[in-house]
């Protein structure tokens, strides 16, 4: 059992932060309407969602991934490397605060949960637009005694890690090897995403299932062709918020 922590689409979300995308008009009740369905795949495959109320004044809100790190032992609140995002992790430390100890990034760092990628012990992190060394190196030593691995990877071309390269199966990654380096996956089996589909390497992998954006068929063809297959969630109006499926829940497994 898991429990998913999401939080409504805020109506504010046209005034989203935009790096690598052009800014495009984004219907707020249709986003509404595609996360409560993105609510329903997770509730599918075992999740039981816990739904923050909507953030009229931060846009960004939605995607609260980038809002905390979750462990088994612990939750490190991050420090987003977008000013007007910071004051997103009040809200989502109080709702951790039940589940987990919680930990802090303090300033100067900056660390968003998009950036990381846990694979078992060891914790890839993102040095992107929006994670900073510093950060990377608190995280490091926040996790040290408790046996994981923390380890910078440099992205380019691409918002956050995770939009470059996601777990899809127990050993395979999905990869835009455009936006990063891929010799550091050497035990891994690799899918590179469609050419086409520069931004299809986001999956949010959920005990056996994968959430995946229906906008990228070529990539999902790739998916199939290996044996994965996806269940896939119209994501349209987030992805023009540079949202992905990783990136509107906060997963952790739910104690006994
Ligand atoms: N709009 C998502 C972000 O830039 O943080």
């Amino acid at each position: 059992m898991h429990i998913a922590i999401t939080r409504e689409v805020s109506p504010a979300i046209g005034r989203c932060e935009l790096t690598h995308l052009d800014r495009r008009p984004i219907d707020v009740t249709l986003a509404q309407a595609q996360h409560r369905q993105y609510e329903e795949c997770l509730t599918a495959l075992g999740c039981r969602v816990e739904r923050l109320p909507a953030e009229p004044d931060l846009p960004d809100s939605v995607f609260v991934e980038d809002t905390a790190i979750v462990l088994d032992e612990l939750a490190v609140i991050t420090r987003p490397g977008a000013a007007s995002r910071r004051p997103e992790t009040a809200s989502v430390a109080r709702a951790l605060a039940s589940y987990r100890p919680l930990h802090h990034i303090q300033a100067p760092g900056t660390l968003d949960g998009g950036d990381v990628l846990r694979l078992g012990h060891t914790l890839f992190v993102g040095q992107s637009g929006r994670s900073n060394a510093v950060g990377i190196d608190q995280l490091r030593a926040l996790l040290r005694p408790w046996g994981y691995r923390v380890e910078a990877v440099p992205v380019t071309g691409c918002l956050h890690l995770k939009s470059a390269v996601a777990q899809v199966a127990p050993n395979t990654l999905l990869i835009n090897r455009d936006w990063v380096p891929d010799d550091l996956w050497a035990d891994w089996d690799l899918i590179d995403v469609d050419p086409a589909e520069p931004f299809a390497a986001n999956a949010l992998l959920v005990g056996d299932g994968v959430i995946y954006p229906a906008a990228y068929p070529a990539t999902r063809e790739r998916l199939r062709e290996r044996g994965i297959r996806v269940r896939p969630v119209d994501v349209s109006e987030l992805i023009k918020a540079a949202g992905g499926v990783t990136c509107c829940s906060l997963i952790l497994a739910a104690r006994p």
